[in-house]
């Protein structure tokens, strides 16, 4: 981190983040960076362990792709040298070819490999992968073993509740992971029936997490840096795992460990933030910085970054008409001149973030 009194900020609140060992893998804190299609590449997830998340997750890749050696589907396993508890996570439908893809895999020097069995999409389901694996009860000890054995780092999944509410085997499923010595599962808390609508079921989690003892991850609908740190006091899980939250709030790995009994204005989990526009535009700029390092092509830099400066402006004042500025932006120095006129405005004027979590907000995914 370039910027001395954000570091300190940061590690003021990140002191209190216990180490955590799921297994044989480490997480700097229980609180880890879910995988996203077309967002979890090396640049914000380097960007995200720096502001504290625990471990990342990669998008979803193809294991057809990679065993193809599709080049774009090659460069989505990059990994930082920096990265410190990263897993690449894999899709795919055959227990072989998945196990001949996570050996290419584990080559770019992951610390795990995870296996997607939540994506909903029915693109991916109609092949028999992603959620569809979780019908597929009688092959799984097979699969599992497979991976297992074709790879030395340790291999994990994910999964949803089930697939739908009348047949949801999330406990089945963990215990034959525990039983095949699968490191750990991440259960997103709802049936891929459910895709994105609904609230996560913690309860349910809660109960099939309860019964086994391999290492648990809970996720769904830690938005809020409050909603993440009451989480974690009252339920049991291994870890806590943030997507949709951390991307209109990229510091709330860090702001779920700030002692919230204590001030009575952090009751409005909507308007909490210590973290200011100057905050934002540092971590623009380092979010920048790393990018470039992975793009060459000036245009596809500028695509990508104009992505997380929507997501990360939601809530300030004027962030509507901020982004439809920068998104018809055409010059590359044009966008950064904008993004950092938009956010030291901010701290000139001590303007707080309000997101209003009400909203919906990226209602499709691919877990
Ligand atoms: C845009 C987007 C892309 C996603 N891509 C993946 C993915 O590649 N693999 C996966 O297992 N889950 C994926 N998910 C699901 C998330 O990992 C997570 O389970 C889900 O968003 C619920 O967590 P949240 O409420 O904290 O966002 C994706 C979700 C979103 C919103």
């Amino acid at each position: 981190m370039t910027s001395l009194p954000l570091q300190n900020k940061l590690s003021s609140l990140l002191n209190r983040a216990p180490k955590v060992s799921l297994g044989e893998i480490h997480f700097q804190s229980p609180f880890v960076l879910a995988p996203m299609a077309a967002i979890g590449s090396a640049p914000f997830r380097l960007l995200m362990e720096r502001l504290g998340a625990g471990a990342t997750v990669s998008e979803l890749i193809s294991c057809h792709g990679i065993l193809y050696k599709n080049k774009m589907t090659l460069d989505m396993l990059r990994v930082d040298p920096e990265e410190k508890s990263v897993g690449i996570q894999l899709f795919g439908d055959d227990g072989d070819e998945i196990a001949a893809a996570a050996q290419v895999a584990e080559s770019y020097g992951p610390k795990w490999i995870d296996l997607n069995m939540g994506c909903p999409v029915k693109k991916v389901v109609t092949k028999g992968g992603g959620a569809a694996l979780l019908q597929n009860v009688a092959g799984l000890e097979k699969i599992f073993t497979t991976i297992k054995r074709a790879i030395k780092i340790p291999f994990t999944i994910k999964i949803r509740t089930g697939w739908d509410l009348d047949s949801r085997n999330a406990d089945e499923i963990l215990r034959i992971a525990q039983g095949c010595g699968v490191e750990f599962v991440a259960i997103h808390g709802r049936t891929r029936n459910q895709q994105y609508t609904g609230l996560a079921d913690w309860d349910y989690m809660d109960k099939c997490q309860a019964a086994v003892n391999i290492p648990v991850i809970g996720n769904g609908d830690l938005h809020s840096p409050r909603a993440l740190h009451t989480t974690y006091k009252e339920r049991n899980f291994s870890a806590y795992m943030v997507g949709r939250g951390a991307l209109r709030n990229p510091f709330i790995f860090a702001e779920a460990w700030r002692d919230f009994s204590d001030d009575a204005s952090l009751r409005d989990e909507n308007i909490y933030s210590q973290f200011g526009g100057r905050d934002y535009w540092i971590i623009i700029q380092e979010l920048k910085q790393i990018m470039e390092k992975y793009i060459d092509n000036q245009r596809v830099l500028q695509i990508q970054l104009k992505k997380f400066l929507a997501w990360f402006s939601t809530g300030f004042p004027h962030a509507v008409s901020f982004r439809t500025k920068v998104l018809n932006s055409q010059d590359y120095q044009d966008t950064l001149k904008m993004t950092e006129d938009y956010f030291l405005q901010l701290e000139l004027h001590e303007s707080k973030k309000r997101i209003e979590f009400s909203d919906s907000f990226m209602t499709s995914g691919h877990g």
